[in-house]
């Protein structure tokens, strides 16, 4: 065999061996599954997969009782605000007692009907109002003045010993 073919099979056989593993080396996939992950990695991945499987358990709201109510505050918070606010599952909800049977509690969403500012209790004149465009709604939620046509959602409520529950459905 001449020098020259010699040199020609020796190259052509080199690189017919190596040319695979070069091209897996230069993969950036490839070289991503091989770095270990850290612990940190490891924790943020895990965190991000129980994240994904329980969004419900990165908020910081009150407990689900049975049944799905939600405990919003004691008794006593309401008398001595005049009202309990809470959020339960992102919806703000207020809670008020019936003006003329304190017994009575009401539980409505906060969310004004008409272009979902946030209504407030207004303890004195025992009514909600929407600070956007002056609606208006009565401790059950009806509509007293509008521009909102429709009244403000309400929800189950009930009193377990102190605590006040809502039940979001
Ligand atoms: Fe409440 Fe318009 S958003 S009155």
């Amino acid at each position: 065999m001449k020098r020259r073919s010699f040199l020609s099979y020796f190259g052509l056989g080199w690189l017919v061996a190596f040319l695979p593993s070069l091209i897996a080396a230069c993969t950036p996939g490839n070289q991503q599954n091989q770095t270990p992950a850290t612990n940190g990695d490891r924790a943020n991945n895990t965190a991000t997969a129980e994240t994904a499987e329980n969004p419900q358990e990165s908020e910081t709201e009150a407990p689900a009782n049975g049944n799905g109510f939600q405990a919003v505050g004691t008794l006593a918070a309401l008398d001595a605000e005049g009202r309990l606010a809470a959020t339960i599952n992102e919806t703000p909800i207020i809670v008020v007692r019936h003006p003329d049977n304190p017994e009575q509690l009401f539980a409505s969403n906060a969310t004004c009907p008409h272009r979902e500012c946030e209504v407030e209790w207004q303890t004195e004149a025992q009514q909600f109002s929407c600070p956007c465009h002056g609606s208006e709604f009565a401790f059950d939620g009806a509509v007293l003045e509008g521009p909102a046509r429709e009244p403000l959602a309400t929800y189950e409520t009930k009193v377990e010993g102190e605590e006040v529950l809502v039940k979001v459905s």
